[in-house]
């Protein structure tokens, strides 16, 4: 399953023509019979222990019809089901990728087989996925601490702990290059690191570049930690990227969610949001990205706080976000934010939350096209691209519609592989690979910023 079925004609997006889906707002009120069968199950389900995955798999789920996509949505709501959407429902015979406990397959297996819904296992064993990746954690951290940043393997995950002392024997061995930043903390207090690479100037035309917002998209920081040797490496040696670096600055924040990852690894390998508790339910954890003041509070977000995608209280309320919001507009010089994340294989530029086209949506549509076709022509890795409403869902209160309003032009987020083999458990040997390719794309938006400046 190397490519996932294309679900959506790309051609629509280069004249911002807008095509209609259903969505939130616009669901059929749900049907009964479903629902009774929802809640019966629901209440059969005993205690299990949350932070184990026995028995759970990870199911592919193609909506063939209008009918089937309103099941999907009416399951995607019910939070007691504990049903976690790794792709969400979109439109028809767009792929959905949910993670299902091992007492709600029992039912709902037969439920959509009874409606004719098509369905395959993804992950047919996750513990087992999780276990051997958890074996391969425990070897590694028997194996020496590295001394200096060249004989760190980047080929592997890292704790927090291990990337914190990444960034700090990097900026050691770089004092000319690099300085390390701390824009905030964390809610349990965790420092939020920022490095800056910078040749001198003041306040130079900046690039930002993020990874980890959600914690389990672990092939984002591992991306970003090899991001920042590749920087270190190439200056001075590789035109493009001495070219500019001599012009711009590189802001890199490998870790935006020091809380949720440190919990991947501690507790709850499939955590996405961050750690702060709600004063007003048992849940915790706002979607740090749907956080921003940018269509915040709208469709494609939840106000549930027991939803992956919680908005939390009010726009900036995260620090995690409240950070970078501040240095955004401290800075006032940043002309490229780019957002990291997995997975789907797709390169993304406002809007999320409106369908209004941006104002520069050509632009971005020609470029994001250059970044994936360079991406693509190291191993033929298949992307998509276009706006975020267009090519995914509608999804309010992101980040980069946040940059994009405050004049931002080139803000774009990825969503790395893969397309959904593994989906957030993709195995370390495709950590450089990955890494590799993205640059590439990277390299294109860098390049662009650089020598169109506006
Ligand atoms: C790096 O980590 C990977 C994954 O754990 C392992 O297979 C490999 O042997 C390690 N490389 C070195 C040089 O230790
Ligand atoms: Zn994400």
């Amino acid at each position: 399953m190397r490519n996932t079925q294309r679900c959506k004609d790309q051609r629509l997006e280069r004249g911002g023509v807008s095509q209609q889906r259903s969505e939130r707002s616009t669901h059929p009120p749900p049907r009964r019979k479903t629902m009774r069968l929802i809640t019966l199950a629901a209440l059969l389900v005993t205690v299990h222990c949350r932070d184990t995955f026995k028995g759970h798999q990870v199911l592919q789920i193609i909506p063939k019809d209008e009918a089937q996509l309103a099941f999907l949505k009416e399951l995607e709501d019910v939070f007691e089901l504990e049903l976690d959407f790794w792709r969400r429902v979109t439109a028809v015979s767009c792929p959905v990728h949910v993670r299902v406990p091992f007492q709600i397959l029992q039912f709902l297996k037969p439920l959509m087989e009874s409606k004719d819904i098509r369905y395959f296992t993804m992950i047919d064993d996750l513990q087992a996925v999780l276990d051997e990746a958890q074996k391969e954690m425990e070897l590694a951290a028997s194996a020496p601490k590295p001394m200096n940043t060249d004989s760190f393997n980047y080929s592997r995950y890292h704790t927090l702990s291990e990337i914190y002392s990444f960034q700090d024997m990097l900026v050691s061995e770089n004092p000319n290059l690099i300085s390390k930043l701390v824009i905030g903390q964390s809610y349990k207090g965790r420092p939020l690191n920022v490095l800056k690479f910078s040749t001198g100037g003041t306040n130079r035309r900046a690039i930002w570049i993020d990874t980890g917002i959600h914690a389990r998209e672990w092939i984002t920081q591992a991306s970003g930690i090899w991001f920042a040797k590749k920087i270190v490496t190439d200056y001075g040696r590789d035109p493009i990227l001495t070219d500019i670096l001599n012009g711009m600055d590189i802001f890199l924040e490998i870790v935006i969610n020091p809380d949720g990852y440190e919990y991947t690894h501690s507790t709850n390998r499939l955590w996405r949001k961050n750690r702060k508790p709600d004063p007003t339910s048992d849940c915790v954890g706002v979607d740090l990205n749907r956080n921003w003041d940018a269509g915040f509070e709208g469709p494609g977000a939840s106000s549930d706080p027991c939803s992956q995608t919680y908005h939390g209280p009010r726009a900036h309320s995260e620090s995690e976000v409240k950070s970078i919001v501040d240095f955004v507009k401290s800075h006032g010089n940043i002309k490229a934010f780019i957002s990291i994340h997995s997975y789907s294989q797709l390169l993304l530029y406002p809007y999320g939350y409106t369908r209004k086209p941006a104002k520069d949506q050509n632009e971005l549509y020609n470029l994001a096209k250059k970044a994936v076709t360079d991406l693509t022509s190291l191993y033929g890795t298949y992307y998509r691209y276009g706006s975020i409403i267009n090519t995914i869902y509608q999804s309010s209160g992101g980040s980069i519609d946040w940059t994009y309003e405050q004049g931002i032009k080139y803000s774009y987020t990825f969503e790395l592989r893969d397309s959904g083999r593994h989906g957030f458990l993709l195995p370390s040997d495709q950590i450089v690979p990955t890494s590799l390719e993205t640059w590439l794309a990277l390299t294109a938006i860098m390049d662009r910023t650089l020598k169109n400046p506006y």
